[in-house]
């Protein structure tokens, strides 16, 4: 039995990570761009496009977390940590659907033609300005959620390796080392 979740799925975590680093860390610079600057333009391209990768890579991990084995955690922790867990990771999943999700679906009722990974995307055909600001309002509304529901998880990953010493963070990590 493997004793840790499969490399595309320890692979696809990390990046989520990373990406979300960079759809969160844009905000935080937005402030310094001058509107209108190719600063303010790269924060922006940058913030859209890792947080766009974000809905990718959570749809993706969905297919495989169906298809893989999920390793055991070792000892067994009590069934309540267990539920605790899995919905937190529900949460997750739904998280960084919605945002990025609610974040587009604002940008296709905005109207006016537009391009991800350079590609153009589809939008309406004329503008819905109640809709896109729906969908933007929800998109503000939710992505401070993901602060506190990272914190939360990476908090517990590390109560897990360091308090109750069991091999839940291990499972995880990149190394070839068997827990
Ligand atoms: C998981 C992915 C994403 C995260 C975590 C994220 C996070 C955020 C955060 C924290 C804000 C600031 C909210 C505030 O002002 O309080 C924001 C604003 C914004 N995001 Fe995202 N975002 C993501 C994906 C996207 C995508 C894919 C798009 C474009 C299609 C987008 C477009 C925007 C826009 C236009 C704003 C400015 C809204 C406003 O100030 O009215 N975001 N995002
Ligand atoms: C420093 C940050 C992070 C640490 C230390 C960390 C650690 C871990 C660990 C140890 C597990 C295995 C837990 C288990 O199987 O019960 C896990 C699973 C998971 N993590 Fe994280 N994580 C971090 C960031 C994130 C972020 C940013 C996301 C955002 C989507 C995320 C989403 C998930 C999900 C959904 C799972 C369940 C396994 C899966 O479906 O891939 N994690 N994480």
């Amino acid at each position: 039995m493997p004793t840790k979740y499969a490399t595309s799925l320890i692979v696809l975590h990390w990046l989520t990570l990373l990406l979300l680093i960079l759809a969160y860390g844009t905000i935080q610079l937005r402030d310094f761009a001058q509107p209108g600057s190719w600063h303010g333009y790269a924060i922006a391209i940058t913030h859209v496009t890792a947080g766009a990768t974000v809905l990718l890579t959570m749809m993706l991990r969905i297919v495989l977390r169906i298809r893989k084995h999920t390793p055991k955690i070792i000892p067994t922790p009590p069934r309540w940590q267990t539920a605790l867990s899995h919905l937190t990771h529900a949460c997750m999943y739904g998280l960084f659907i919605a945002i990025p999700g609610a974040a587009l679906l604002s940008r296709y009722f905005y109207g006016g033609e537009w391009s991800l990974y350079g590609l153009p995307m589809p939008h309406a055909e004329v503008e819905n300005t109640k809709m896109w600001k729906g969908f933007i309002r929800w998109h503000t509304i939710l992505a401070p959620l993901g602060y506190w529901l990272i914190a939360l998880h990476a908090a517990a990953a590390l109560v897990h390796h360091y308090i109750f010493r069991d091999n839940t963070l291990l499972r995880m990590m990149p190394s070839r080392r068997q827990s």
